[in-house]
């Protein structure tokens, strides 16, 4: 089986006016003169989709969503679905980051429930998961993380385009990033458990790391065993961040 392309999704999270658009321009007008291997997808604030969708039409870059209700509509005041997020531009959203499990107590069953949502809407869904620093200084993190790729990713995926990113929640925002030893090892421990539920479509979804990817560490990372893209905060703000990155992949 050939090697899927590498997926560079960057995540804006609660970032973003109107004048952000131009960073995103930026990145695809210089995807236009220097293609790059690797897909490349901007998740913007919800806000901000369907301005960025339009103003990165016809070029190689991708929109996201950050998250999305399991349902397709109803009485759920400040939610967005998965179809709301599709009709605005997006192809992809993020699902379960640790950011929402931990601040919207967001389970495991309740991720795999955006994934179908996701999915049903034909949305490519990025799953998150990334053990706590106590769980991996208990020598815990491939238990954590192993667990919550099962309890996350619906049977449904089966045949679908779809990736995992692997985020230590201690090393998102903070500068920290484990070894390559350390990425390879839970990288390698989630792509059996892939290949275990999904067969061929196990096999060949990208494993994106994530957690404080900078222009810096970009290269090494990403040459690392069973690491097919980087999910990318912080440093996907700046379009002279964000490129090193993508061209890296
Ligand atoms: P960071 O965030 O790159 O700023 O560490 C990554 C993420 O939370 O997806």
């Amino acid at each position: 089986m050939s090697t899927p392309r590498p997926l560079i999704a960057g995540n804006w999270k609660m970032n973003g006016l109107a004048a952000a658009l131009d960073e995103a321009r930026a990145v695809a007008a210089a995807l236009e003169e220097r293609p790059a291997g690797a897909r490349v997808a901007v998740c913007p604030p919800a806000t901000l989709i369907d301005r960025l969708a339009e103003a990165v039409a016809g070029s190689a870059v991708l929109v996201g969503g950050q998250d999305c209700r399991a349902e397709a509509a109803g009485a759920f005041t400040g939610d967005v679905a998965a179809e709301m997020l599709a009709e605005a531009g997006a192809r992809l959203v993020i699902l379960g980051h640790s950011e929402r499990r931990a601040g919207y107590g967001e389970t495991d069953a309740v991720v795999a429930a955006k994934v179908e949502g996701a999915l049903r809407a034909g949305l490519e869904p990025i799953i998150c998961v990334g053990e706590t620093l106590a769980e991996r200084q208990a020598g815990r993190a491939l238990e954590v993380v192993t667990a919550q790729v099962r309890g996350s990713a619906p049977a449904a995926l089966a045949g679908r385009d779809f990736a995992i990113a692997y985020e230590p929640v201690w090393a998102i925002g903070s500068g920290l990033t484990p070894s390559i030893e350390q990425i390879e090892e839970v990288h390698v421990a989630v792509r059996a458990v892939l290949v275990e539920m999904f067969g061929a479509t196990g096999a060949a979804s990208p494993i994106l790391y994530g957690g404080s990817v900078k222009p810096t560490n970009a290269a090494e990372i990403l040459s690392a065993r069973e690491v097919g893209g980087a999910l990318v905060g912080g440093a996907s703000l700046k379009a002279a961040d964000f490129l090193p990155i993508i061209v890296a992949a």
